[in-house]
C-alpha cells in the first residue's frame, strides 16, 4: 500500500472556535502532508514501497533511518491526533473510567497531570495517555518519537509542537492545551483504544 495523508474525520473547521480553520488547514495539509509526501519519497523503490506505517516507524528506528524515521512517526502521530479530538462530547466508558480513577485518583486529577505533561514538555513533542499493561500513564515524547515504540498502547495525544497552536493562541500553550483538554478529548477514540488493547493502526 501506499502512505497516503489520513483525512480530517471532521471538517476544517470542526473545531473551532478552540482550533481554527486556519491552523487545521496548515497543520493537516501542509506539515502532515509534507511527512506523508517525505515517506512516499523515500520507500518509493526500496522493500519498504508497499509496507504499513508502522512497519516503515519500526524499520526506520531499526536501521538507524532518522530522517525517514521522524516523516514516518510524524505521519502516524499525526493521524493520531486528529482521532484524538472532537467537538462532539464524549465521556470516558465504564471501564475506562475505572482505569482512571485506579491511576490518577480521579478525571479532574488526570486532566491536571495531562495539563502539566503537555505545558512543561520541553520544546517540540507530543503528551500521551497510555495503557501500560493495564495501569494508565500520561508521559511526552520528544520530537517525532512516537509511544507505541515503548511497547504501550496510545490512548490519546495531544501535538505541543508550536505548529498546533501558534496561529490560535500565538506563544500560549497553556491557552491551547487547556482548550484541548476542556473541549476537545475524544474519549469515544480513548474507550475504543482501551477496549482494543493494541495500539491504533494508521489507515490504509
Ligand atoms: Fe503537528
Amino acid at each position: 500500500m501506499t502512505v497516503t495523508l489520513v483525512p480530517l474525520p471532521y471538517a476544517q473547521d470542526g473545531l473551532a472556535p478552540y482550533i481554527s480553520a486556519e491552523t487545521l488547514k496548515i497543520h493537516h495539509g501542509a506539515h502532515h502532508k509534507t511527512y506523508v509526501d517525505k515517506v512516499v519519497a523515500a520507500v518509493a523503490g526500496t522493500d519498504l514501497e508497499n509496507a504499513s506505517v508502522e512497519e516503515i516507524v519500526k524499520a526506520a528506528k531499526e536501521q538507524g533511518k532518522k530522517p525517514l524515521f521522524n516523516s514516518s512517526a510524524q505521519t502516524w502521530n499525526h493521524g493520531f491526533y486528529w482521532f484524538s479530538l472532537s467537538l462532539e462530547k464524549s465521556a470516558p466508558s465504564a471501564e475506562l473510567a475505572a482505569a482512571i480513577d485506579a491511576a490518577f485518583g480521579s478525571y479532574d486529577a488526570l486532566l491536571d497531570k495531562l495539563k502539566a505533561e503537555a505545558v512543561d514538555h520541553f520544546a517540540s513533542g507530543w503528551a500521551w495517555l497510555v495503557d501500560d499493561g493495564g495501569t494508565l500513564k500520561v508521559i511526552s515524547t520528544h520530537d517525532a518519537d512516537t509511544a507505541w515504540l515503548s511497547g504501550v498502547n496510545p490512548l490519546l495525544t495531544i501535538d505541543v509542537w508550536e505548529h498546533a497552536y501558534y496561529i490560535d493562541v500565538k506563544n500560549k500553550r497553556p491557552e491551547y492545551v487547556s482548550n484541548v483538554l476542556g473541549n476537545l478529548l475524544n474519549w469515544d477514540f480513548a474507550s475504543e483504544n482501551f477496549k482494543r488493547g493494541t495500539p491504533w493502526v494508521y489507515p490504509a
